[in-house]
């Protein structure tokens, strides 16, 4: 399934949005524009920035403020990959050395905060009352949820509940505002509480698709360190299901396997217990699961080419492979 297909409605959007990122962040300064530079220049997927976009349409077109939020919501979520950089101390992102590896932490947070700004500059200029707060709240959740991370998630546990709320609020919260404020500012009142709900339920399934592509994937297709969640002692849902499942033995020796830095032959170890106890096809159902609820959700929605769009987005989000 090509991403480019499943953006056709809005194609024309997002070249827009290249641009209106660009002359918002242009630069006097020689070194802050080289810094731009880099930003603009390494481009993810742009789902963020896609789901709002085809979110208003499917709620009944917009003006041009829509592209003001899909600019913002893609800033604070480059902000918080870069900052999330930092506490990963990762090298690579899409495909290219991090900001920390170029430039040191020091910038790295400085940049990630003039992006945070740059955004909340962008949300202003939307007249709807409740798009800007809905992006705010958004980014209050991801910050708490990775503060939580730090604090409840980098120790082996079994407890579902925890990564759950910690994924929800990382990740799928910025999901859920983006599709919500889409259907604000095309000023369908009651198609946001339909769109938030399927950026809910699909960023839930995206996370715990990214968490099992770091165990599964290589680097060059995702453009990113892969199994950096073990070496971080991030317990994702793979492991859950595996520590919950294992003989005490087995249990013991994945905690031992996820506590130290990895030495010969260990990382071959874990990966044997967490296939053992089919953590990983766990976890893929889960998302599954997740993604049927995102597409349910659009069912009261007209039918038309941006609804599609947004179904196939939903089968999607479970068989991607960056
Ligand atoms: C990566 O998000 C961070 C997570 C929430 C897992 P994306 O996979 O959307 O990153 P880009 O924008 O395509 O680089
Ligand atoms: C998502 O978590 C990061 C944020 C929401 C900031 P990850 O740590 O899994 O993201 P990647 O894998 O580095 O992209
Ligand atoms: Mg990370
Ligand atoms: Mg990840």
């Amino acid at each position: 399934m090509d991403l480019s297909h499943l953006y056709t409605p809005v194609q024309h959007d997002l070249e827009r949005l290249q641009s209106l990122m660009e002359q918002e962040l242009a630069s006097d300064d020689p070194f802050i524009a080289e810094l731009v530079r880099h930003v603009l220049r390494t481009r993810g997927k742009l789902l963020r920035p896609a789901l709002v976009c085809l979110s208003a349409q499917a709620s009944g077109g917009a003006g041009d403020a829509r592209l003001w939020i899909a600019a913002a919501v893609e800033l604070i979520h480059i902000a918080s990959l870069i900052h999330d950089d930092i506490i990963d101390d990762a090298d690579l992102r899409r495909g290219e050395p991090t900001v920390n590896v170029q430039w040191g932490n020091q910038i790295a947070v400085l940049l990630g905060d003039y992006l945070f700004a740059k955004a909340f500059d962008l949300l202003s200029r939307v007249r709807h009352p409740e798009v800007a707060p809905t992006m705010a709240l958004a980014t209050v959740k991801m910050s708490q949820a990775e503060i939580m991370q730090i604090k409840y998630g980098q120790q082996p546990h079994e407890d579902e509940d925890v990564y759950f709320r910690i994924i929800a609020g990382k990740t799928a919260h910025l999901f859920s505002a983006a599709c919500k404020a889409g259907a604000l500012v095309a000023g369908n009142a009651d198609a946001a509480p339909l769109l938030s709900t399927y950026g809910l339920e699909w960023g839930m399934a995206f996370q715990i698709t990214d968490d099992a592509l770091d165990l599964t994937s290589r680097e060059e297709f995702l453009g990113k360190p892969i199994h950096s969640d073990i070496e971080s002692g991030k317990v994702t849902l793979p492991v859950i299901r595996a520590l919950r499942d294992a003989t005490s033995e087995d249990r013991d020796q994945l905690v031992r396997l996820l506590s130290g830095p990895a030495r010969d032959g260990q990382r071959e170890e874990l990966f044997q217990l967490l296939h053992r106890y089919r953590g990983i096809d766990y976890a893929l159902d889960v998302a599954a699961r997740y993604s049927r609820r995102a597409a349910t959700a659009l069912t009261p929605l007209p039918d038309g080419a941006a609804k599609d769009s947004l179904m196939r987005l939903a089968e999607f989000v479970v068989v991607r492979t960056r």
